[in-house]
């Protein structure tokens, strides 16, 4: 499993990672063996927050984990409506509560609300200095609102967590090169189009699978690793089965040349938008 460094952070983390959005809707005991399996195969971002099933997610986590903190990057998000400066704190004890850890490896705003951005990152350097999570960051952050969050804290964002798949590329316009520009990771969540799905191998997904064959690879670790093709660059797909949690680990060792990233980019081109997209 390919690393890449951290945004600022001397940590390396696995190019693809464990999203765990929805997954309190599976068989629990299959979902959290598929977390483990996740971990097993080098996956040991995982993505989670204090909205996924109210807390259930957090929880799921948590029997995953045990006994193998050590190894995991662990990330969880505050709700914009408890982002005040105690209410970011508070929820964060909950999530660490639920989460049976003592520290978050990266603690996000998971997009930008009414709490004003300063009292916001006040609580997360307080956090900071008290060891509760080791780094912070944003989340649905477009360029207005992290040039606003590095004038308060210039330095300090770990990453920006932000839509990502081959048919909603608009972060690449502006965001990521900002983040580039600042040394912040880009982890693109939804890999998959969550709901809007996969392209199909009869239309735009076949030169996914022309390119995947000539890898003994699967159109969806194509897309995987055409995500994650900068330094930059993380994704979080969230499977519930060990059987696509093992598809998706697969990409991480998966190179592709300039000539496939160029096919991939002609048949799933950037487009005009700018804006940055909210799922
Ligand atoms: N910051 C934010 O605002 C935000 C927003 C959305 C998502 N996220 C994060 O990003 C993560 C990923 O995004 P997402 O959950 O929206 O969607 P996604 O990862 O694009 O898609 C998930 C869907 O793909 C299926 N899947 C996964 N691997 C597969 C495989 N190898 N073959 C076939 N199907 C496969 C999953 O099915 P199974 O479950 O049956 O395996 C699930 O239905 C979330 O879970 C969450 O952690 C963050």
């Amino acid at each position: 499993m390919e690393q890449h460094r951290f945004g600022p952070l001397k940590r390396e983390v696995p190019i693809i990672g464990q999203g765990t959005w929805n997954l309190e809707h599976s068989n629990r005991k299959a979902a959290i063996a598929a977390l483990r399996a996740g971990l097993d195969l080098g996956m040991t971002h995982i993505d989670t927050a204090e909205m996924y099933g109210s807390g259930e997610a957090e929880k799921m986590i948590a029997a995953a984990i045990a006994g193998r903190r050590d190894e995991v990057f662990l990330v969880s998000k505050v709700l914009p409506s408890n982002a005040s400066r105690k209410g970011t704190i508070a929820a964060c004890e909950r999530s660490l509560a639920r989460l049976n850890t003592d520290h978050l490896d990266c603690y996000l705003l998971h997009w930008r609300g009414g709490a004003p951005l300063q009292e916001t990152i006040a609580a997360f350097e307080q956090l900071r200095a008290a060891g509760k999570i080791m780094s912070w960051g944003v989340s649905n952050f477009d360029v207005d609102d992290l040039e606003e969050t590095w004038r308060i804290a210039p330095g300090q964002i770990a990453c920006n967590q932000v839509l990502y798949h081959l048919e909603e590329r608009a972060i690449e316009h502006a965001v990521v090169p900002w983040c580039e520009q600042h040394q912040v990771a880009v982890v693109g969540y939804s890999p998959f189009g969550h709901s809007r799905g996969f392209p199909g191998a009869r239309g735009k997904g076949r030169v996914l699978e022309e390119v995947a064959a000539a890898h003994r690879a699967t159109a969806r670790q194509v897309a995987l690793r055409f995500l994650t093709r900068r330094p930059s660059m993380f994704a979080i797909p969230k499977a519930s089965s060990i059987e696509h949690m093992t598809e998706n680990a697969g990409a991480g060792d998966l190179v592709l040349s300039d000539a496939e990233i160029a096919t991939i980019d002609h048949a799933f081109p950037l487009g005009r938008t700018r804006g940055l997209p909210v799922l």
